[in-house]
């Protein structure tokens, strides 16, 4: 956490999109650049619009501002100022997701996107101390022939994704639609990740695990409507990617304060703390860690196992977990 005293924790992040890591300069610096006019006139007139009623408001900005993304080297500027500001929050690992085919429905191709994106992750560790995994993430509210297309175009070109994801506009769309693709992902030697139980009911989750047989699940947090699935989550020790202030921005919750994430960990759930899309939510990591932290008066073990859990849950090769623990113990005996 970057709180004083001390380092911040070390910690794996698993649920971040990185188109969602746009700061407002950073979109108005690729605009100039790629000659767009934006329809905001200056900073503070974007950053007025950062006021969302749930997941679809967010979204429509979201992909709206997307567009400023056209070459290369944009998708390599604005993963290099993640990666740069998330090394400060304490992520020593992370399992970055993008968005392919929401680019290529805009007319980007995808090398375009996916170099621009994977180009800066294959130095990442030497660069920054992170070592990284991309996740190709689908959209769940286009068509799912669409994107089977798309994963079959990433795998012939051997693209370097570690894994799929489910995400966008959850309601009325959910993971049974998607079980072609994921089986061609798994066919593929892919891990899968989804979605579910963000806005969309707990039973969007078991289909996650039951249809789809997704690996861990990106939020989650409606499975506490249902006693049997938590118990179950519980038990197959399913990871949960959790994103306190985005739940708060999106209004899952109303404040954070009533955040489910101690009840979750007392429950002895699997739950990770990350940041979605940290550009748009009010924070990276660490102000997620000290925005809990400071709400909840999480203890120093707690924080270490929110930690612990995040490597575990990772698809990081076992030595990279190794390391990855011994820094979160380190961290653990500094505080006394
Ligand atoms: N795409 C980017 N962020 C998302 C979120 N929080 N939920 C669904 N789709 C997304
Ligand atoms: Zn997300």
């Amino acid at each position: 956490m970057s709180t004083a005293p001390g380092p911040a924790l070390p910690c794996a992040e698993l649920h971040l999109h990185i188109e969602g890591t746009l700061e407002p300069e950073l979109i108005f610096e690729l605009a100039a650049r790629n000659g767009i006019q934006l329809p905001y006139a200056n900073l503070q007139e974007l950053r007025s619009r950062y006021e969302f009623t749930d997941l679809q408001s967010f979204l429509d900005l979201y992909y709206a501002n997307m567009e400023v993304l056209r070459t290369e080297a944009d998708f390599a500027d604005m993963t290099r100022a993640y990666l740069r500001r998330a090394a400060a929050a304490g992520v020593r690992h992370v399992e970055m997701m993008v968005d392919p085919q929401a680019h290529l429905l805009r007319g980007i191709p995808l090398q375009v996107c996916m170099n621009g994106v994977a180009g800066v992750l294959a130095t990442s560790l030497e660069e920054f101390g992170v070592s990284t995994e991309l996740i190709a993430a689908f959209l769940r509210d286009r068509p799912a022939a669409e994107a089977e297309a798309v994963l079959a175009q990433l795998i012939a070109s051997r693209a370097p994704i570690v894994g799929i994801g489910l995400d966008s506009a959850e309601v009325g769309n959910p993971p049974e639609g998607f079980v072609e693709l994921y089986r061609m992902a798994r066919d593929a030697g892919l891990k899968c990740v989804a979605h579910a139980g963000e806005e969309g009911p707990s039973h969007y989750i078991e289909q996650a695990l039951d249809l789809l047989l997704v690996d861990r699940i990106d939020h989650g947090i409606r499975c506490l409507d249902d006693s049997v699935l938590v118990d179950r989550l519980v038990r197959e020790r399913i990871p949960l990617t959790i994103c306190p202030l985005s739940n708060v921005r999106l209004r899952s919750v109303d404040t954070l304060a009533e955040h489910p994430l101690p009840q979750m960990l007392a429950r002895g759930l699997n739950v990770s703390v990350n940041s979605d899309d940290p550009a748009y939510f009010g924070g990276y990591v660490d102000d997620n860690f000290r925005l809990l932290r400071d709400t909840f008066a999480l203890s120093t073990d707690q924080l270490a196992t929110l930690a612990v859990n995040s490597v575990e849950a990772s698809f990081a090769p076992p030595a990279r977990q190794a390391e990855l623990l011994e820094m979160v113990s380190s961290w653990r005996a500094a505080q006394g």
